[in-house]
């Protein structure tokens, strides 16, 4: 088991990483208060055996699968079920699953009391290593995405990349996209992706690197938990990206590799990615696509998915677009559009 620390203002968490944390903390964690799970539908009926094994006692709320239930209903569903199971300040949660789960989780964990203790055990790639360290927590409204959350950080996250071998390989796909973000950011994660591209969807290999993402993001959490400077970098891709998830019903992850493909391109053309780095980038980036080609794919309305970037959360009220995107080794820098500018380059990039 190897252990990351995360010292923010308000917690000092601990991300432990490997096949063996389940028994090494979750019994120690369980013990001791009353205890509340979040999962969902889909990880519940591939894992029932183990819900009972570990959460014997607990109140276990199974919210149907699917990005379309991180709402404000559900999350008022949890919250009531939390009060029903007379929960107190000491109880705590556990989310078990995916980004949905620990968005949606950690959220409830956040407001319940003014804040219990929460525990966050991602189930997918994306979300163990990205969505579940941080602290981000959220559920979407009025057709923008994450618009209503917290920043709330889980005390401990429990990382076991034995959940990956019940993933749909377009899930893996999904994670590899957050990866090739780390990689745009991170010269040693960009080398060994770009030097194992046939090995994008061993497990074994990326099971390997989940813990150099995590302390990536770690590392840059610890620097800027509120995301007013530094932590807009782990957003590359993401303004279109969740442009392209609103509009076309596509995943987060496969949004997101798109959104880093089109906001690359775009980069190049600008002159702000460095031309020769940016080939490198953009080819990790087709290898990620290919991992699982969706045949739902259509950018031909692309135009009309560039108005859901204006409620992007990295705006402000000039009217411009922001993108995060990578310039160089290791350097980023956020590079703005006026919409009707965004709108041009995307169609440009899509094609
Ligand atoms: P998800 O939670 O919808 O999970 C994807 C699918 O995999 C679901 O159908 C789920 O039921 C299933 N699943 C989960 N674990 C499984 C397992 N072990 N075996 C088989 N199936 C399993 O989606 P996701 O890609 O994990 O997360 C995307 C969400 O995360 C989005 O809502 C996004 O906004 C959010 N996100 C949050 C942050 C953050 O910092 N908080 C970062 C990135 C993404
Ligand atoms: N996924 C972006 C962040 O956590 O800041």
């Amino acid at each position: 088991m190897k252990t990351i620390d995360l010292k923010t203002p308000t917690m000092m968490g601990k991300i432990h990483v490997g096949a063996d944390v389940i028994d090494a903390r979750l019994p120690a964690l369980v013990a001791g208060q009353k205890n509340f799970v979040v999962t969902d539908s889909n990880v519940f009926a591939l894992y029932g055996a183990w819900f009972t094994r570990h959460f014997a006692d607990a109140e276990i709320f199974v919210l149907s699968a699917g990005e379309e239930n991180k709402n404000f209903g559900s999350l008022y569903a949890i919250l009531e079920k939390m009060s029903a199971a007379g929960l107190h300040r000491n109880s705590r949660l556990f989310a078990v699953g995916g980004g949905v789960v620990g968005d949606i989780g950690g959220l409830a964990a956040a407001l319940y009391m003014r804040g219990i203790s929460c525990v966050q055990i991602p189930t997918t790639l994306l979300a163990q290593v990205d969505s579940s360290v941080g602290g981000k927590t959220a559920v979407d409204l009025g057709g923008v995405k994450n618009i209503v959350g917290a920043f709330y950080q889980p005390c401990e996250v429990l990382v076991d990349p034995t959940f990956l071998q019940t993933l749909p390989m377009r899930e893996i796909k999904c994670g590899v996209g957050e990866m090739v973000k780390y990689a745009a950011l991170n010269a040693e994660i960009f080398d060994i992706l770009e030097r194992n591209t046939d090995r994008l969807t061993d497990l074994a290999f990326l099971s390997d690197l989940i813990v150099a993402c995590i302390q990536h993001k770690a590392d840059v959490v610890q620097a800027d938990e509120k995301e007013s400077g530094e932590r807009c970098s782990l957003n590359v891709g993401h303004t279109t990206g969740h442009a392209i998830e609103l509009t076309s019903g596509l995943s987060h992850g496969e949004s997101v590799l798109y959104g880093m493909l089109f906001e690359t391109r775009i980069a190049v053309s600008a002159g702000i990615c460095e031309k020769e780095y940016g080939s490198r980038l953009l080819a990790l980036i087709e290898k990620a696509i290919a991992i699982e080609p969706n045949a739902a794919v259509d950018f031909s309305g692309i135009g009309e998915s560039a108005e859901k970037a204006r409620s992007d959360k990295k705006n402000s009220d000039d009217g411009k677009i922001k993108m995060a995107v990578a310039k160089c080794e290791n350097e980023w820098t956020m590079f703005s559009l006026g919409f009707e500018e965004y709108r041009a380059a995307l169609v440009q990039a899509a094609k």
